[in-house]
């Protein structure tokens, strides 16, 4: 049955293997509290669960514990699939689906995005966003950037990604590590449809 606009959205969240994890938890606890979102599918790359062990001391040997123990809640709205699982509903166009934010994002899976390789659930479900012309944002986190990158992020920019490097700001006066972070996933939010009233919002300055 088609969803009506009185429902609640789903969003997919891929978690690759570039340093940045705390953006993933950052982004899933946000989700999670949030009364709009109905439904969050969680895909995390072999090297992003490396990452989640590295950055976040999280590693579990029952993928479905991961969401809880990401964001310390029960998370039940947040349900983790194996990335091997190329049948999982998001893998098809016909799943009713809204976004897709893939953070971090490394710059090998923004070439497999880019190059159309679909070879496992993260790189086909934002496959399948560029062919539904759903919104599919990269956070892409690498420094500093070759030419295959660059080539990279024009070829998906041209294909319907929205590429939102990991870049925190500091224009507004940072207070710590932690909102600089949630500063960050509350653009990100802002782009998917979401938007936090905790965002700053610049409001001019002294010229
Ligand atoms: C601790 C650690 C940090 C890494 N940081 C980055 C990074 O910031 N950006 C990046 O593009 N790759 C980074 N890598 C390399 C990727 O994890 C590697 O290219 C991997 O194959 C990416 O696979 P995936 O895209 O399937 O997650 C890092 C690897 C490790 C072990």
């Amino acid at each position: 049955m088609a969803k009506t606009i009185a429902e609640g959205r789903s969003i997919i969240v891929g978690v690759t293997g570039a340093s940045g994890a705390i953006y993933a938890q950052a982004l899933l606890r946000m989700l999670d509290a949030d009364s709009r979102v109905e439904r969050v599918h969680l895909v995390v790359s072999d090297a992003g669960l490396r990452l989640l062990a590295t950055e976040l001391n999280v590693a579990v040997a029952d993928g479905k514990k991961l969401p809880s123990r990401l964001t310390g809640t029960p998370a039940h709205k947040i349900e983790c699939l194996p990335n091997k699982d190329i049948g999982a509903s998001i893998a098809s166009g016909s799943a009713t689906l809204d976004a897709m934010v893939v953070i971090p994002c490394s710059a090998g899976a923004l070439g497999a995005i880019a190059s159309g390789i679909a070879n496992d659930l993260l790189t086909r479900a934002a496959d399948v966003c560029l062919k539904e012309r759903r919104p599919l944002l990269l956070c892409l986190r690498e420094t500093p950037l070759n030419r295959i990158h660059l080539e990279n992020m024009l070829r998906v920019h041209d294909a319907g990604a929205t590429v939102m490097p990991a870049m925190p700001a500091f224009y507004y006066g940072p207070s710590d590590i932690d909102d600089m972070i949630e500063q960050f996933v509350y653009r990100v939010l802002a782009q998917l449809g979401l938007p936090q009233q905790k965002q700053y919002r610049w409001k001019g300055g002294k010229s």
